[in-house]
């Protein structure tokens, strides 16, 4: 593991990744910052590699060339056990939530603390209502994720990537199947989180409205390349066809419209 300085004040450095599967080149020399404490939101249509740079940087999947570089910690080549202190450092809300059907909320958010810690039974589970108070969930502690909402098991994934006090939150389509409502709630928690905990958060996200309420700054990729690093401003004016075809929604364009809406949820789930 490399003693990378962290000069200024990114907390993550991503630095000419390059992912390939086989021939096919997914990530093809991806470069950017994540300061601290901001939100910020990966963007990009679908197949652009978005997915696969969560993972990346999350040790899911190991990159091809390249670094990622989370507080001051390159994460890429190294082994499992160095992974696991580095794991600590932040959270993951994955796609789907991922919750444990098998137990209650109030377990599912106990496991990592239980699995990474020697705490004993009250002190985890006075940090499990912390966690679940966070996410305005105490009322759900011993339900199973089956039986509250879609909106309620984003929230219960929060706290569960919450548990063991990360600096960084990664979240994969937060909303992804969400209303309106429930979308607005869990943009909330995120922006809360930023605020009260100072989180550093990394939101992949093709929610127009989302962005708008949490995103700092916005990468944007397009077909394995950052095609956009900068401001919603940056975003909502870009004269980049690619960029102005997504703020749109446009079928017509660069992107193509070859994907349709089953399509795009089917991928989102991958
Ligand atoms: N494990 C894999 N093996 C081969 N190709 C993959 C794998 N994972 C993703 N890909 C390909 O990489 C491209 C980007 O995928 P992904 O990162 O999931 O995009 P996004 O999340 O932006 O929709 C797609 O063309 C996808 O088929
Ligand atoms: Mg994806």
């Amino acid at each position: 593991m490399s003693d990378a300085v962290v000069a200024d004040s990114a907390i993550i450095r991503v630095n000419d990744l390059v992912k390939r599967f086989g021939s096919v080149e997914v990530l093809r020399g991806i470069t950017f910052d994540v300061k601290k404490g901001e939100t910020l939101c990966i963007l990009g249509g679908s197949g652009g590699g978005k997915s696969t740079l969560l993972n990346c940087m999350i040790g899911v999947i190991d990159a091809t060339e390249g670094s990622v570089v989370i507080d001051g910690d390159d994460i890429v080549g190294v082994s499992e056990r160095e992974l696991d202190v580095v794991r600590r450092k932040f959270g993951v809300m994955f796609q789907g939530g991922a919750l444990l059907n098998s137990m209650t909320i109030a377990q599912n958010i106990a496991l990592p603390i239980e699995h990474h810690t020697k705490l004993d039974a009250d002190t985890i589970e006075t940090m499990v209502k912390m966690k679940l108070h966070q996410v305005d969930l105490l009322h759900a502690a011993d339900r199973r994720p089956s039986a509250i909402s879609g909106g309620m098991q984003k929230r219960a994934a929060v706290a569960r990537a919450l548990a063991l006090d990360p600096k960084i939150l990664f979240y994969d389509e937060p909303s992804a199947g969400l209303d309106p409502i429930a979308t607005t709630r869990i943009d909330h928690l995120i922006n809360k989180l930023k605020t009260t905990m100072r989180m550093t958060n990394i939101v992949v996200t093709h929610v127009m409205e989302s962005v708008q309420r949490i995103a700092d700054r916005i990468i944007m990729l397009d077909r394995g390349k950052v095609i956009l690093d900068g401001t919603l401003d940056d975003l909502m004016t870009s004269d980049d066809p690619r960029i102005k075809q997504f703020r749109t929604g446009d079928l017509k364009g660069p992107g193509g419209g070859a994907t349709s809406t089953e399509d795009y949820h089917r991928d989102l789930l991958m």
